[in-house]
């Protein structure tokens, strides 16, 4: 029996890594999942690779009319929306003297704003169908801790993990379950461009802060995205309804909460 058959999807930020692992399980369990991204060309050619069960939209989470615009998208196409990732996510590092009011806010407002306004809008619109919903979203162990040089991204993820708390609380009267999964160090595009500013301030070759934070991982490697896929599902199974304003650690033994 699939897991999720039937289960109408929006995903953000889903054209490529952790996104897309997760619209490709979606779809092994059932579902039916918008591949909703920034970049309108690479969530197309996601969608086709991914097969009939996919479909690409078109999405700024920070911009509210792309948010509405999405929402409506989905309900045009699939008569519903039963499940939200909220997956985009942007990265910056730079030590404290050097953060610029450009990054914190393009940091802020997709990773918080965007987190916080698609959610209000997917809750709005699973409230009106008064059946529930389940909304999943992706905080990091960055928000468990600071970082020296990783300032402003840590206090998004720390802010995407209160926000789970708040709406989590809020929301459950409405059937709706709301939960988040801090993921560790998942190896993929997002990393290398971690990895390459790392070199820039910590004076590494490239690939080095890769390998270094792989072998510190307790399991003994870095994620990969497919690694994250079985507590995505789980939090929006069924078997999860009694789940509520969590946030869950799937990083190989990093961070112990
Ligand atoms: N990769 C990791 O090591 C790691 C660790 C912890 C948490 N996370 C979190 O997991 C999530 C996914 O990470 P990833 O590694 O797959 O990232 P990624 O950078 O590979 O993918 C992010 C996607 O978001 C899209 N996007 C960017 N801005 C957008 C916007 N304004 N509106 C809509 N889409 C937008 C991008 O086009 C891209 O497809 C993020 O929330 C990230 O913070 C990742």
């Amino acid at each position: 029996m699939k897991r999720l058959e039937g289960k109408s999807t929006l995903i953000t930020g889903s054209a490529r890594g952790i996104g897309k692992a997760f619209a490709q399980a979606y779809i092994r369990e059932g579902a039916n999942v918008a591949i909703a991204d920034i970049n309108l060309e690479r969530a197309q050619a996601t969608a086709a690779e991914l097969g009939s069960q996919a479909y690409a939209v078109e999405m700024d989470v920070t911009n509210q009319a792309s948010i509405d615009d999405a929402i409506a998208a989905v309900v045009a196409k699939a008569g519903k929306l039963d499940i939200l990732i909220n997956n985009a996510a942007l990265f910056d590092l730079a030590p404290i003297t050097d953060i610029t009011r450009d990054s914190y806010e393009r940091l802020f407002s997709i990773n918080v704003a965007g987190t916080l306004f698609t959610l209000q809008a997917a809750a709005r619109q699973m409230i009106a169908q008064g059946h529930g919903g389940k909304i999943i979203n992706m905080a990091s162990q960055a928000g468990r801790r600071g970082e020296a040089l990783v300032a402003v991204y840590c206090a998004t993820k720390a802010a995407v993990i209160s926000l789970t708390q708040s709406a989590g609380l809020n929301l459950i009267k409405h059937g709706i379950n709301v939960n988040a999964i801090a993921p560790g160090v998942v190896d993929g595009e997002h990393w290398d461009g971690v990895d390459a500013l790392f070199a820039k301030y910590e004076n590494r070759p490239l690939g080095e802060k890769k390998r270094l934070v792989g072998e510190e991982v307790p399991f003994g490697r870095m994620a990969t995205a497919d690694d994250l896929a079985g507590m995505a599902i789980f939090l929006a199974s069924p078997e999860s309804e009694y789940i509520v304003a969590q946030t869950y650690n799937v990083d190989g033994g990093n961070w112990l909460s």
